[in-house]
């Protein structure tokens, strides 16, 4: 089968770009594109560009030995405009792909919003890892992919390469989505358990900073605003929803000690992060709280970076997903399963 040669603008090279470049050429055997990328941008380490296609295992090596790839891009937005009107033969056939994994802004979602609309606009596809664009501009967007018939895909920003998005969008034709409840942040989830353990939570969450799990600014997942921005997402993708973050009834896990956590366990439960969103008084409403749930809740069972998902349906009930390895390489899959979803509709 002839591969179909994606054209990459890659915006962040952060642990999830690195490890998608290098997932890429993992299984370059088993997926149906190849890629080239012709421009990396990042906040400190500048940027590089090159029609011809970047060397990207030199440019990881640079990056990561502490080193500068060029200048400072002069504006991402125009760069992007640039970058689309110049390979204008990847936009006929479709092929341009802007891959968004800068970081997380929770007040407003930019400047990744603009980054996102700019690539639409000018006729590439996106796929974001970054929960801002789908978070706080979720309608927008999909407004202008649908004008100009390219996809704005985001699996990986909500629990990492487990297909939640596109479990929905593929499998569930016909399907209402009624609610939903889950554990969505791995590092809070980690947290609480290492606390039931009387590991202190300064310790645990060193750990999730080490691996690159936490968001660059881990109070971002501490006060539950990344689990209100996966509420935020989700609430807009599967329900219809017009929310941003700060529409979500939220509270983080600070304060929690080892006793508070291992009392919990003495009862029988335990002290979990918990999304939810649902209809309440014909409004849709979405809460991220920290509730003491049955062990025997299926919510109850998840220990360390372990994630699930149940979704409520009119048609079939509640159906769950249940993630038991959270890590960078199932947020890299999900970047790759979206590639391969563009690939897709190409070949067909
Ligand atoms: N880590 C995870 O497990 C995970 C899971 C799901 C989703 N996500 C999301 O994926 C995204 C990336 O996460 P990460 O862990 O890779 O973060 P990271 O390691 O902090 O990397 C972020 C990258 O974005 C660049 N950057 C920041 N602001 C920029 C801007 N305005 N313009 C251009 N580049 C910019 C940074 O450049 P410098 O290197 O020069 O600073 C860096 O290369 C985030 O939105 C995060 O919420 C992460």
């Amino acid at each position: 089968v002839r591969k179909v040669e994606l054209e990459l603008i890659v915006l962040g090279l952060g642990n999830v770009a690195r490890r998608a470049a290098r997932l890429i050429v993992e299984l370059q055997d088993r997926v149906p594109f190849t890629c080239r990328a012709i421009s990396v941008v990042t906040a400190r380490h500048g940027h590089m560009q090159s029609d011809d296609g970047l060397d990207l295992r030199a440019v990881l090596q640079r990056v990561e030995s502490g080193g500068r790839l060029g200048a400072d891009a002069m504006g991402t937005v125009p760069m992007i405009a640039d970058l689309c009107a110049r390979r204008a033969m990847a936009v006929r056939e479709r092929r341009l792909v802007c891959i968004e994994t800068t970081v997380l802004n929770i007040t407003d979602g930019e400047p990744a919003i603009s980054h996102v609309r700019a690539a639409l606009e000018g006729g590439a596809h996106v796929v974001s890892a970054n929960k801002g664009p789908a978070a706080f501009a979720y309608s927008d967007l999909v407004a202008v992919a649908e004008r100009r018939q390219r996809a704005f895909l985001f699996e990986g920003a909500v629990m990492d390469g487990i297909p939640v998005l596109n479990l929905v969008r593929e499998t569930l034709p016909g399907v209402r989505i009624e609610g939903f409840r889950g554990v969505i942040n791995s590092t809070t989830n980690h947290i609480l358990t290492a606390l039931e353990t009387g590991e202190t939570f300064d310790a645990a969450l060193a750990r999730m900073q080490a691996e690159g799990i936490a968001e660059a600014d881990p109070s971002l997942d501490v006060d539950g605003w990344d689990a209100a921005a996966k509420t935020a997402v989700l609430m807009n993708a599967l329900m219809g929803a017009r929310v941003t973050p700060h529409d979500i009834d939220r509270e983080g896990i600070g304060g929690v000690t080892p006793d508070e956590a291992r009392a919990a366990v003495e009862r029988g439960e335990r002290l979990r992060l918990v999304a939810s969103a649902g209809r309440e008084g014909g409004r849709l409403q979405g809460r991220v709280r920290l509730e003491r749930v049955a062990a025997a809740d299926p919510l109850g069972s998840l220990t360390g970076q372990q994630n699930a998902l149940l979704i409520r349906t009119d048609v079939l009930g509640e159906i769950g997903i249940l993630q038991r390895d959270a890590g960078l390489t199932q947020t890299a899959y999900a970047i790759v399963a979206d590639l391969t979803t563009i690939a897709r509709r190409l070949g067909s």
